[in-house]
């Protein structure tokens, strides 16, 4: 399910594979009724509705009582710098056009490449007010961290780094979560930690209701 053409696209692809339907709607209010789905995954979605824990909530209805599934993904919140640049940003990407967007994510992906391509590297120190994790950093992970994604990654090439810096960049809505956020969430809604796994990035996690 997605309220985009994505959904549609999928279907193009994948449609000829017998035991998947492509449902185009909203998953805030889905028009499933109450506890019938025994497994769900819900991949990098929920951050980008207007209230993610109501949406983490309806997930959580359609999800079978007793033993049903949900797998879901959560944005990490980083470090205080970067997440005031990222808010303050999001609301002026939202004014830019496609292209404007597409000419900074290009632009970000330079710096990326240029501060990556100067091999520095240091021990930074740990600067728990700002949640900044001090160690051995490259230069260009240490700023994308902490300060500004300008992603770039030699082995995925140009346009995937591009991609992924218009990714972040162009959704108006787009939480992060952090770890006490996201476990208090889960036992909100009575469900049980069956597996969950962080990373820089994010939080994902199996859970039971
Ligand atoms: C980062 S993409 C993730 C797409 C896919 N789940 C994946 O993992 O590749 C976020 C997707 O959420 C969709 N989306 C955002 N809000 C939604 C909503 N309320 N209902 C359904 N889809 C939504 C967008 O259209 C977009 O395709």
């Amino acid at each position: 399910m997605d309220f985009s053409d994505a959904v549609e696209r999928a279907a193009r692809n994948y449609g000829h594979l017998p035991n998947i339907f492509f449902i185009r709607d909203d998953i805030t209010k889905t028009k499933f009724p109450d506890s019938c789905i025994d497994y769900l995954n819900c991949d990098q979605t929920i951050m980008h509705t207007q209230n993610p824990d109501r949406a983490f909530a309806e997930l959580v209805r359609i999800t079978k009582k007793n033993k049903g599934q949900l797998a879901c993904y959560f944005y990490a919140k980083k470090a205080l710098p970067r997440e005031l640049i990222d808010e303050h940003f999001r609301s002026q990407c939202v004014k830019m056009s496609r292209t404007q967007l597409w000419e900074m994510s290009e632009q970000l992906a330079e710096l990326g490449r240029r501060l990556s391509g100067l091999k520095v590297s240091f021990n930074a120190p740990n600067i728990p007010a700002l949640g900044i994790k001090g160690g051995r950093y490259d230069l260009q992970r240490f700023l994308y961290w902490n300060f500004l994604k300008c992603f770039w990654n030699k082995e995925l090439g140009r346009q995937t780094s591009v991609v992924t810096n218009y990714d972040w960049y162009s959704p108006s809505l787009a939480r992060r979560y952090s770890r006490k956020e996201v476990l208090d969430l889960i036992k909100k809604n009575g469900l049980r930690v069956s597996h969950f796994y962080q990373e820089d990035a994010c939080y994902s996690g199996r859970f039971v209701r």
